[in-house]
This record gives C-alpha cells, structure tokens and sequence, in this order.
C-alpha cells in the first residue's frame, strides 16, 4: 500500500474513533494517537524527507488535508460533548421547584411552662416578686422551720426522696439524710423570710418531687406555686380576695370560689380553695364527681411559730400564704384527663397546646 492509501485508510479510522469518542478525556486520546508527538499522523509528516522528490509534494498535501480534517472533526467533537457535559450537569443540578417545601417543625413552650407563666404573670400584675429556692433541700427548710413535728408522716421515707451527699456525712442525729428533694415549694417561703424583712409579696414557682407511682392524679415529680404575703394588718379576707381574683383572672370571670377548712401545720387557719366546676357551671357533673366545685389549691395565714424560726416580729406582721400545683391547674383547664400525658412528650397530645 502507498503512502496516499495508508493516509486515506488513517483518515477513515481516525474519523471514526473521534465520531466514537464518548467523552473529552477519550477524545483527547484519540487526538494524541493521530495528532500527538508520537502520533500516526505526525509520524507520516515526520517522514516526508525520506520521499522521493515526486511522492513528497503529493504525499505532503494530503497529510495536511488529512490533519486539517482531523482537527476539525476533533474540534467539532469536542464542542458537542462540551454541550452535552453541560447539559448532563445542569440536569444533574436541577432543583424542582415544584417539590415542596420540608416542613420545619418549631419548637415551643410546654404547657406546663405556660401554664406557669400565666399564674406567674397574675401575680407580678399584683405587683408580687419572683423568688426561687434550691430542689435539693435541708430538711430543716423543707419541713422543721414550717412547724412540721419530728414525726410529721410527710417526713416518712416513704413519702419523701431522701439525698445521701456523698461528699460530707449528709446524716442527722437519727441517721436519716437531711439532705432531700423538697415536696413543695414552701421551704422558699423560710429562705426569702431568712432574707429580707416585711413588707413582703412574692411568688416562688418550682419543681417539687414526692414518692408517689405516677396515675391519672398522681406524678412523683411535678411543679407548684407558692405565694407569701407579710404585711402589717393582713387579714383573711385579704387572702380570700387574691385568691378569688386568681381564680377568676385564671379560669374566666364567671367562675367562684369557696374555702373549705383544712390543715397544714405552717399555716393556721387553712383551707381549701375549690372552683366552681368550668364543665357543668356549678351543678355538678363526671368532671367534678357531681360536687359543682373543683380542688385547686392550698392556703392559710402564716403560723406566728413559722415567724418565730425566721426572726419576724409576730405582734406587727401577719403573713398569708398559698400553694397550687401546676399540673392540677393545667388539667382543670384544658380537661386532661391523666396527668401522665403532661411528662410523656407525645407531640399528639402537646401540639395541642
Ligand atoms: N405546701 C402545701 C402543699 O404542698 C400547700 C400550701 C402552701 C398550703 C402554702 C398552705 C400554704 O400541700
């Protein structure tokens, strides 16, 4: 075969590996097998000089058509696969704008947070403080200095979670920890005495923690308010008042109030507070177990011997003081039926809120 052949044969072989080629990087090795240094092509051009003076114009001039023809099927290649590697990556890139959006959830407020706020924000309106105490409490807070006798059934280990500090001996005279978490809020009411002098309005919200099996009407950790007034010429009526005003502001203008005698032994006289039931109006129904009233909360005037543990003059000031759970107050307002449903995280029930 004659030069002029071999050319011929090469440009149909060439055309075809580049016409071939299915991506920039193939093509460029086609390129460099014809095209390169130590290409086909360029080895032929290379060459000419060892040609008759006949054959070497001849063989020359189609070696350059052949290169031209080469580069231009090479260029005309590449810039179709430059356009299809450009569309391949815009499609690979699309964003569908029609896909919706991912819904974000937001967090929020427990209720039992909210619920806080608002009793909290009734009472700062009256113009009372905010005051916190510890949740790990002595038990001389928690019960001696609000008059609990040293046999008080609350102090039971059954009753209350006992703290055993590791770090010093933690153990009264009885060998019982002093250390425990506190059952309700009023070992506050000691600390903040301890603290400043009458006249005094304050509100301490916190957790409280008792040994109970959590059921419909029962957790073993939940949360209270506690208020305390000390004031010269504070009477019961001024406590009836407050509380029926919470009451109100609370639940809704139309519900009452009543106040059933009771007892604690840091306030004296105690009562009750029951609402007027929001379900049946007062006439009684499944809601408040056909009585017409529910139970919200705690309440007394300050025993003077609670005065006596916090050096405050018992001849000028007289105190009242009341305690309501948070999660009963929640539960008479959105009618929960079990308290469990307020700890379990179940975003059914909290989105509700
Ligand atoms: N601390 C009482 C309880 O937990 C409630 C209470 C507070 C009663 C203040 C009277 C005064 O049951």
């Amino acid at each position: 075969m004659g030069v002029a052949e071999e050319l011929e044969a090469m440009r149909r072989e060439a055309l075809a590996a580049i016409a071939g080629a299915i991506d920039l990087a193939r093509l460029d090795v086609v390129r460099v097998a014809y095209l390169g240094k130590k290409g086909s092509l360029t080895g032929i051009l290379r060459g000419l000089g060892s040609l008759s003076a006949e054959e070497r114009p001849v063989v020359g001039k189609v070696s350059n058509e052949v290169r031209q023809a080469l580069e231009a099927a090479l260029e005309e290649r590449k810039s179709a696969l430059d356009a299809s590697a450009l569309e391949e990556r815009v499609a690979a890139d699309a964003v569908d704008v029609t896909l919706p959006g991912r819904v974000r959830m937001p967090g929020r407020e427990h209720l039992i947070n909210m619920i806080t706020r608002e009793i909290v924000d009734v009472f700062v309106g009256l113009g009372y403080q905010v005051v916190e105490g510890p949740e790990a409490e002595l038990d001389y807070y928690n019960f001696t200095a609000l008059n609990h006798p040293p046999a008080h059934p609350a102090r039971a280990a059954s009753d209350t979670f006992y703290v055993r500090d590791l770090s010093c001996d933690g153990v009264d005279a009885t060998g019982e920890s002093d250390v425990l978490l506190r059952t309700h809020t009023s070992p506050v009411q000691i600390r903040t005495m301890e603290q400043v002098k009458p006249p005094l309005y304050v509100i301490a919200p916190g957790r409280v923690y008792r040994r109970d099996i959590a059921d419909p009407s029962h957790l073993p950790q939940f949360h209270q308010i506690e208020g305390l007034v000390v004031d010269e010429g504070i009477t019961f009526g001024d406590l009836k008042g407050t509380l029926d005003y919470f009451c109100k502001e609370m639940f809704g203008h139309d519900r009452r109030t009543r106040f059933r005698p009771h007892f604690f032994p840091f306030t004296e006289p105690s009562a009750e507070v029951d609402v007027s039931c929001g379900i049946c109006g007062g006439d009684g129904c499944r809601f408040c177990k056909g009585t017409g009233w529910l139970e919200i909360l705690g309440c007394g005037m300050v025993d003077p011997n609670v005065f006596g543990y916090v050096d405050y003059d018992t001849e000028r000031y007289v105190g009242f003081a009341f305690g309501l759970g948070v999660e009963r107050i929640a539960a008479l307002k959105y009618n929960i039926p079990d308290l469990r449903m307020l700890v379990e995280g179940d975003m059914r029930f909290l989105r509700q809120f």
